[in-house]
């Protein structure tokens, strides 16, 4: 077999992805500043299904149906039901080389700040701890009264609706859901981070969502290399300095072996 059927489909072509990994890896090398913004693509090679893509369906119901505060008040049980079957979906689930790679980073970098919208508690898992889920926990409940924070119990389905052990009140998921604010202090620490970084690394985001591609923005606009992996080109990516064609889970890998290459 020769090296170009060898290659990765991503890895040639129009997009020449070796150049802009190599361009990438040089200001990377550099960096002692580096953020990191990851979406829903960067657990796809886990089995974890994206919003937006294949297989968003649960029971004939959108997320964009589900993942509402009006949804919760008429219907908690078939939410926590819902939530319970993703949440089992992500516990069946084990972080892939592009949320190793991102701890890897966490590790190396002397700041570096990782600001997921994934809820699946993949990043954590994976070694990363410099970490804000800008959307919340799937494995976190929260008390609809008293707002306290805690670990749902490891079971695959919550029979009854799950209270909240000091006052009894409802639990919620911890999550942001469609029409809701962001918790008070998450997004202004990853947009203070962004302003200080030198490089911004984006993942797996269709940019659709407009709280975290502000958050990438305005580092770029306060001068880092903002870099963009994604198979599918995206608004992000044609405003990106560096646009890597290809999934998360390979990308990241090569980038950070040429990074690496270049810091020793
Ligand atoms: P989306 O489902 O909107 O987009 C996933 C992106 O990942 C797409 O652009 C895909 O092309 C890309 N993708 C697919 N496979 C990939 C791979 N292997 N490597 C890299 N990229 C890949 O997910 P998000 O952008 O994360 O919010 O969606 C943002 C938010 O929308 C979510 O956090 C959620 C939803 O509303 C809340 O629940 C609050």
């Amino acid at each position: 077999m020769g090296l170009d059927t060898a290659e990765p489909r991503w890895f040639r072509g129009p997009n020449m992805n070796i150049g802009q990994i190599d361009a990438s890896a040089t200001v990377l090398a550099a960096a002692t500043r580096v953020l990191a913004v990851t979406g829903a693509g960067v657990s796809a090679e886990s089995g974890i299904p994206t919003f937006r893509g294949a297989g968003g369906l649960w029971e004939g119901h959108r997320a964009t149906e589900l993942a509402t505060p009006g949804a919760f008040a008429r219907d908690p049980a078939t939410v926590w039901r819902w939530y319970q079957w993703r949440r089992g979906v992500c516990l069946e689930a084990v972080p892939n080389p592009a949320h190793r790679v991102l701890a890897e980073m966490d590790d190396v970098f002397p700041e570096f700040l990782l600001a997921t919208q994934n809820v699946d508690g993949l990043h954590p898992q994976a070694g990363s701890s410099r970490l804000v889920e800008l959307h919340g926990n799937i494995h976190q409940g929260r008390c609809t009264e008293c707002e306290q924070v805690v670990p749902l119990p490891d079971q695959d389905v919550i029979d009854a609706l799950p209270t909240c052990a000091s006052c009894s009140a409802l639990l919620r998921p911890h999550i942001v859901w469609f029409g809701e604010s962001y918790r008070p202090g998450v997004l202004e620490s990853a947009l203070a981070f962004s302003q200080r970084a030198e490089v911004v690394i984006v993942a797996g985001t269709s940019a659709q969502v407009w709280p975290p591609i502000a958050v990438a923005l305005r580092g770029q606009e306060a001068g880092a290399v903002l870099i963009d992996i994604n198979p599918e080109s995206t608004d992000l990516s044609v405003r990106a300095d560096h646009y890597l064609a290809g999934p998360a889970g390979e990308v990241l890998p090569h980038l950070w072996d040429a990074t690496r290459r270049r810091m020793t």
